[in-house]
């Protein structure tokens, strides 16, 4: 193994560009959207509250929420618009109160999903909202509640006219749907069959909100606006990616999603895989959405299968037992609340993937994500093959640190590469040094939200960061035998880690038994 010495570690730091002085370039002007109306769908619960309220506050206080607009949550709870206003309130910043252009802009529909009358009475309030609005027929609907509704709620919507905008020339309808995506191939195609039944593709934006994050956009950047990368992204160059999601949190309070879905459908399915999608695409003809999203389907589409065989040894499951967090004791996944004592269900998975390809056939992509691990911690560690040889005897070729790339998707969110370096001294010495670039100090800001940047993008019309729906088909194909072969062995195969470790033994000899260790710790 190469010597590894931590406390020897340089760290230059890289300031936001080569002189000092950024140099920057610019797409078209920041696009304010036209003016539309946003319905909520599941508007009195969780994540309206926790993500959707604050992230379209916030491109209000940026200044790109469109001229005229307004917000209709519907849900079953009853509430009056005020009410409604004074809820959403407590989900915004402090200052958010004194901010007289967002409030005023909400309203409240209170109605069954599966009763007509509720449509009729939203077709009502819409036509009234745009007149005084100015709304030319510009829709958004944002389904944010589990999926078993989606069915009935689409058909409703269908049902009362309300999915084309067929008076306004300049009108749109879009539907903004949230994961999870079906729960196996099957499920996915008939969810996807219930939509087209009302919705066009086109109309649909599959939210998966790594894709907003700013460090995963930024993936493309780096590889494609810049010309040292791509010669050397590839099996010539590249030993091994990985690829490693850590939460400290356990599964809080949604033990009745969580359990029947399991780490690999609620993190592998859709953001692991998107990261996956990303750093092994080739290079889009353009950055327009259809361009990004077939050469991204490609890659699902080249995931070499793993075979019956080959799943115990590379795809492992783990549940958290008791354990230490972050100092705090946490209990077992089973004693958790509404967690059924003798569940099965994975808490952490580790899969060894391969993209069989020109570009990558034979290079190894390990994936990890588990919860209570010890940091919060999303990383992509790209290493890059040993020198073929050393001229720096007795220093073994095998000696000398891999350089290592790392994204840091979050938290200090940033890109550092791992070189070799010399010490000062006449004595033969060297040691791994990082070159780092930190997106706070480089830019002066904290990147901003994930939501706040897909709404904006669905209210534009640009679909490049949701998940299309061949995408979605060539990873549940992928998955669908694994699922099939942890749940035919139940407990067999499921191994136990204590919270606040990094997971089971199994998945550390996933990468050791190919000379390996995991790089993200
Ligand atoms: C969600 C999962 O999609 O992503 C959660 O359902 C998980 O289980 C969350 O905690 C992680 O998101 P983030 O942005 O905190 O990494």
């Amino acid at each position: 193994m190469p010597p590894s010495n931590p406390a020897a570690t340089i760290r230059p730091q890289v300031g936001p560009a080569c002189e000092g002085r950024p140099q920057e370039s610019f797409g078209p002007a920041h696009t304010v959207p036209e003016p539309c109306g946003i319905v909520i769908f599941g508007a009195s619960g969780d994540l309206a509250h926790r993500k959707l309220f604050p992230a379209l506050f916030s491109l209000l206080h940026d200044k790109v929420l469109p001229k005229s607009f307004y917000v209709l949550g519907v849900a079953r709870s009853a509430f009056s618009d005020d009410g409604f206003r004074s809820s959403v309130q407590k989900s915004l910043p402090g200052d958010a109160g004194s901010e007289p252009s967002f409030l005023p802009h909400l309203y409240y529909l209170s109605g069954g999903y599966d009763d007509p009358r509720t449509y009729e009475a939203l077709k009502q309030r819409l036509a009234s909202l745009d007149k005084e609005y100015g709304i030319q027929g510009r829709h958004l609907f944002y389904f944010s509640m589990p999926p078993a509704l989606y069915e009935t709620i689409a058909a409703q919507l269908g049902r009362a006219g309300l999915v084309e905008n067929r008076g306004h020339p300049q009108g749109w309808v879009r539907l903004v749907v949230e994961k999870p995506f079906g729960y196996s191939l099957s499920s996915a195609e008939e969810l996807n069959s219930v939509l087209h039944r009302v919705f066009r593709e086109s109309q649909i934006y599959r939210i998966d909100h790594y894709l907003g994050k700013e460090t995963v956009q930024n993936i493309l950047m780096f590889r494609f606006a810049n010309a040292i990368y791509e010669p050397v992204w590839n099996r010539k160059y590249i030993d091994q990616i990985q690829i490693t999601s850590a939460e400290t949190v356990g599964v809080e309070h949604r033990a009745g999603y969580y359990d029947g879905a399991g780490a690999l459908r609620d993190m592998f399915q859709n953001h692991l895989f998107q990261l996956l999608s990303l750093v092994a695409m080739e290079p889009p003809c353009s950055f327009e959405a259809e361009a990004v999203r077939d050469e991204k389907a490609k890659v699902m589409a080249s995931l070499a299968e793993l075979d019956a065989r080959r799943i115990p040894e590379r795809a492992i499951r783990a549940q958290y037992a008791e354990g230490v967090v972050e100092n705090e004791s946490a209990p077992a996944y089973r004693r958790e609340e509404n967690v059924p004592a003798a569940s099965t269900t994975e808490t952490f998975a580790a899969l060894r993937v391969e993209i069989d390809n020109w570009r990558w056939h034979g290079v190894p992509f390990y994936l990890r994500s588990g919860k209570r691990l010890p940091r919060r911690v999303t990383e992509i560690a790209v290493q890059f093959k040993h020198v073929p040889t050393s001229i720096f005897r007795p220093i073994l070729a095998e000696q000398l640190s891999a350089n290592v790339l790392h994204f840091r998707i979050q938290p200090n969110e940033g890109i550092s590469l791992c070189f070799e370096a010399k010490h000062p001294g006449s004595r033969l010495r060297m040691s791994t040094v990082t070159m780092r670039f930190d997106y706070e100090e480089a830019f002066g800001i904290k990147p901003p939200e994930a939501y706040a940047r897909l709404f904006l993008d669905v209210m534009l019309g640009d679909q490049t960061l949701f998940a299309r729906q061949d995408w979605l088909a060539h990873s549940w194909k992928f998955l669908d035998p694994i699922e099939a072969a942890w749940s035919a062995q139940k407990e067999k195969g499921l191994a136990f880690y204590p919270a606040g470790s990094w997971g089971p033994e199994e998945a550390e000899d996933l990468v050791k038994k190919e000379g390996r260790t995991w790089l993200t710790r």
